[in-house]
């Protein structure tokens, strides 16, 4: 039992070795037996036909957790402090196919909200490979690039409250690590959130594998209910309108990735991330040069149920 955690029976749950405003959730093998049944009522094509059943899964996952993960999740995830959880599989073993990762992380969604229509894969949720090769148009599957610090969701009309990140696949990968920053240790925080220009509203578009025909204007920064500073960011989608805008997305930039405080850490096969989308950033470092690197990753996107 740790300060502040609550535990429920078949789950370690934990604060990150490096924060502690992340937990980690370890899944045992006895709750990943008692899921195998539930999750094979479905394949995956009924839960993209079909949205009431991944309500179904996800009241099994919360079922078989004694009935407390949901709201577990949903405090980590609102809670300033935290707002971020890992959760995954204690052991890996075959049963856990990708097809039984994609229900986990679907379960996981379920009792935080509805995903957002992913465009670029035309589901509730996006599956990408990152490789050797690759001649996409956006960082995403630009494997020897840094990812810098993002939030999701910058383009699109929709609320992005919180992301999930699951890792179905790794082969040959060196580096690429995921590194995080909460807004609330970062050193530039309150230099760049009392700069007005970042107040200002910013147009951002998206590049054509994205499939959104449209452009949006938000600013960088915002504050929540309590005062809380919000930031919605990313480095390619910004279109800067004059100088200022320009110079301030730099300042913003340099200073975002110049932090002493990101939480640097290999997800594992088989983990899920999941982050309040509006005060945690979130990159990935590159990998190591290798011809046979392959690394597919899942990601959904959404709102939450209450807002
Ligand atoms: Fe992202």
């Amino acid at each position: 039992m740790h300060e502040g955690l609550k535990d429920i029976e078949g789950f370690e749950i934990s604060f990150h070795e490096k924060s502690k405003r992340i937990v980690n959730i370890k899944i045992e093998n006895q709750i990943i037996e008692r899921l195998i049944f539930p999750f094979k009522k479905f394949d995956l094509t009924a839960l993209e036909y079909k949205p009431f059943t991944r309500f179904t899964i996800a009241k099994s996952l919360n079922d078989i957790a004694s009935g407390e993960l949901g709201n577990i999740i949903n405090s980590i995830l609102r809670n300033r402090n935290t707002g971020c959880f890992i959760i995954g599989p204690k052991n890996l073993s075959s049963k856990l196919n990708k097809n039984f990762l994609v229900k986990l992380s679907t379960a996981i969604t379920y009792l935080i909200g509805n995903p957002n229509h992913d465009a670029m894969a035309d589901k509730y949720y996006a599956r990408f490979h990152v490789r050797h090769e690759d001649d996409s148009d956006s960082y995403l599957r630009k494997a020897y690039i840094n990812m810098d610090l993002h939030t999701d969701g910058t383009y699109v009309k929709e609320k992005t409250d919180w992301l999930l990140m699951s890792k179905l696949e790794e082969e040959n990968a060196q580096g690429g690590e995921t590194y995080l920053l909460h807004l609330d240790d970062w050193e530039h925080l309150n230099d760049l959130f009392k700069n007005e220009i970042g107040k200002q509203n910013f147009i951002w578009g998206s590049p054509k594998s994205k499939n959104i025909d449209y452009k949006v204007e938000h600013p960088v920064f915002s504050e929540d209910q309590n005062g809380n500073p919000q930031i919605s960011y990313i480095d390619q989608f910004p279109e800067p309108k004059n100088m200022e805008q320009g110079l301030f997305l730099q300042k913003l930039s340099d200073a975002l990735e110049e932090s002493e405080n990101k939480i640097i850490f290999p997800l594992t096969v088989g983990s899920t991330m999941v982050a309040n989308n509006y005060f945690w950033l979130h990159g990935r470092k590159p990998f190591k040069e290798n011809k046979n690197l392959s690394r597919e990753l899942l990601r959904i996107r959404g709102s939450f149920f209450n807002n």
